[in-house]
């Protein structure tokens, strides 16, 4: 029989030839998604035998893998800013450059704003991963998540369940902040920011992921324009806008603040990668 060690090399040599991106951390993440083991335990168990079905239901993975689905959509998990989240083909896979953005926003939450029982406004939820961060660490807050996508919010609703915070995340279906029902401290937006000729470009992978949540149209700021323009009758006098983009669209969306919200103030904050990654709009933006 096989042990631990023998299939998570040749788990790794099969990626690793058909130039699968990090084929040695996925193997390991596969075997320990197979053998229902945490990470650590993968190290520490290397001679451990692996039963022929394991085998067997790891090779279904490895091959739906050569085909580029992404590993998240494979295994139906990701971890996002330290939680697990469920994932399907209907929902965008939570990125680490988002986590930026919930870090942040946890950052303006806790730090600059004057009450601690914030209303917030996760636009464009897909599945819940900043609402479900921002709720389990601001006690206090009410947010709502908003998606246009109803399958998208199917997933979002179990997650939220999940994660125990269905009681202060409320889910909302609809365009952008149309569906808010009340002006809020925050908004919090990942929407879609690509344009639309670059999508096929980029790696195989992406291709598996729903074009509502990618495609921001031909300078990719369709939703972010639209989403600006609704924002200065949603939010309250002394509110804060964060939005991900793409660090060529800063100078773009700089126009957009000061048309929207021209006595505001706003600086770009960087991701992990140290691109210029989040948009914010601060302080009075609702003073217009
Ligand atoms: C880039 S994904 C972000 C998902 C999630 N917030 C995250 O960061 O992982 C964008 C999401 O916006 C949603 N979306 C696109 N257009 C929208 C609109 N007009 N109104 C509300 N949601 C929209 C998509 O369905 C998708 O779930």
């Amino acid at each position: 029989m096989a042990t631990l060690r023998d299939v998570i090399r040749s788990t790794h040599r099969i990626l690793e030839a058909e130039d699968i991106p990090d084929p040695r951390l996925e193997a390991e993440v596969m075997v320990m998604s197979h053998m229902r083991m945490p990470r650590q335990d993968i190290f520490s168990n290397q001679e451990n035998e692996v039963s022929a079905l394991q085998e067997r239901e790891l090779a279904v993975t490895v091959k739906r893998r050569l085909t580029r689905e992404p590993l998240a959509y494979i295994l139906g998990i990701r971890e996002f800013y330290g939680i697990n989240l469920l994932v399907n083909s209907e929902v965008l896979i939570p990125r680490p450059e988002t986590e930026s953005l919930v870090e942040h926003a946890l950052f303006m939450a806790l730090m600059g704003m004057e009450t601690t029982e914030l209303a917030i406004a996760d636009v464009g939820t897909g599945t819940g991963a900043i609402a479900i961060n921002l709720a389990l660490h601001l006690p206090a807050a009410r947010i709502y998540a908003v998606d246009s996508s109803d399958s998208a919010l199917d997933v979002a609703a179990y997650n939220i369940r999940t994660h125990n915070v269905a009681d202060r995340v409320t889910l909302a279906k609809g365009d952008l902040l149309v569906p808010v029902p009340e002006p809020v401290d925050l908004i919090v937006a990942n929407l879609p920011y690509l344009p639309t000729a670059r999508i096929p470009t980029l790696q195989p992978e992406i291709q598996w992921e729903p074009k509502l949540a990618l495609d921001g149209g031909e300078d990719g700021l369709d939703a972010i324009r639209r989403l600006l323009s609704q924002a200065p009758s949603k939010v309250k006098e002394q509110a804060t806008i964060l939005l991900e983009l793409d660090p060529e669209q800063v100078p773009a969306v700089e126009e957009l603040a000061k048309t929207y919200f021209p006595n505001a103030t706003t600086s770009v904050e960087k991701d992990l990668a140290q691109l210029d990654r989040i948009f914010v709009i601060s302080h009075g933006v609702g003073d217009d």
